[in-house]
């Protein structure tokens, strides 16, 4: 593998996070390819995107694909997917507003099955990041069914870095401190409750009272309905979402390309008594290199921990569950 020649594919790259995520992802120096994949039916045509990106300056060569779910995408991916490095998948079906994530679970397992199982095909060795959601149960029913094929679940990596991010400019608006490498590590899972900011962690974050900062924290956990409710039928988060969704994908690259990289994302885990957890990972030349341990917490945080642990395991088990009954 060479560094900065690398493949990727957006799966669901004509959508609403698909675009701009298939943008940000273009402009790295680290692919050489970009493939858009999406559905015959999408609002935009995959090749239409793939043609307006393709006249950015830069090096990556992109190319659009679209499949007709009648066609059994899995046979028609092989082009598309043969050689990726790095699959990154925003397809599925947003929130709309009233919904939780839990309501999206059976459309969008089986639209994330269908793309792992193409994926498992043509890309065996490639890393899949899953954006769909609900992310917390997606993720293990797709690691699980990797793992039955024999395949290296340190591939599979559920995007959770737009806590991360809505949780360190929240910090930033609040206290004032510079931006740049102001960081709140955000574990647990992706919905709701199970979004735990560490704000204990962030140095910048202590000029907060600490009777402000349980408000902060289930103002990360809203953050997604505050979008959904703004665009008033029209979306979930998009911009934000692709632009966390490209510092996932550019930290993954990195790590192949050699240059080991530290995000917090949801993965298969040993760090608390959950099997998959978000925490802080090091991505390295094989995926996910290190699951870093939680580190401390202040008492607010293991009292949000020992109760957000049950809600997460019951989607947890509701992923391990649609694996089993989906083989
Ligand atoms: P969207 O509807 O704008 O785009 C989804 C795209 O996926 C569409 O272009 C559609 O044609 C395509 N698609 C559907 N089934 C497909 C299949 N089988 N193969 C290939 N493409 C397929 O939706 P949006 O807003 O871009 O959201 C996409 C997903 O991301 C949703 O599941 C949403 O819940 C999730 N999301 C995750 C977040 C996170 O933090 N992890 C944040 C926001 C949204």
């Amino acid at each position: 593998m060479v560094a900065g020649n690398f493949k990727v594919c957006v799966v669901g790259g004509a959508g609403g996070i698909g675009q701009p995520l298939s943008m940000l992802m273009a402009m790295d120096p680290n692919v050489a390819e970009l493939c858009v994949y999406d559905l015959t039916v999408s609002m935009v045509p995959a090749e239409g995107v793939a043609a307006d990106l393709s006249h950015l300056n830069k090096k990556s060569k992109v190319k659009g694909y679209a499949f007709d779910m009648a066609d059994r995408a899995i046979d028609k991916a092989a082009e598309c997917l043969t050689g990726c490095h790095l699959v990154l998948v925003p397809a599925g079906v947003p929130r709309k507003p009233g919904q939780d994530r839990k309501d999206l679970l059976n459309i969008n397992a089986g639209i994330a099955k269908n793309i792992v199982e193409a994926c498992a095909k043509y890309c065996p060795e490639a890393v899949v990041a899953l954006i769909v959601n609900p992310v917390n149960t997606v993720v293990p029913a797709m690691c699980e069914l990797w793992k039955k094929k024999g395949l290296n679940p340190c591939k599979i990596v559920g995007v959770s870095t737009l806590d991360v991010v809505r949780a360190s400019k929240f910090v930033h608006e609040i206290t004032g401190a510079p931006i740049d490498g102001l960081e709140v590590p955000v574990i647990g899972g992706h919905a709701g409750t199970t979004i735990l900011p560490l704000f204990s962690q962030c140095p910048a974050a202590s000029a907060i009272p600490a009777d402000k900062i349980p408000d902060l924290d289930t103002k990360v956990q809203n953050a997604g309905t505050v979008v959904v409710t703004a665009k008033n039928g029209k979306g979930s988060a998009t911009l934000s979402m692709a632009y966390a969704g490209a510092r996932l994908g550019k930290a993954v690259l990195a790590g192949l390309a050699g240059e080991a990289s530290v995000e917090c994302a949801y993965v298969a885990s040993s760090v608390t008594e959950l099997p998959y957890f978000a925490s802080k990972v090091t991505f390295g030349k094989q995926g996910v290199e290190t699951v870093h341990p939680i580190g401390d917490l202040s008492d607010y945080e293991k009292g949000r921990l020992a109760e957000l642990t049950p809600i997460l395991l019951e989607e947890i088990t509701a992923g391990l569950e649609y694996a089993k009954e989906n083989e």
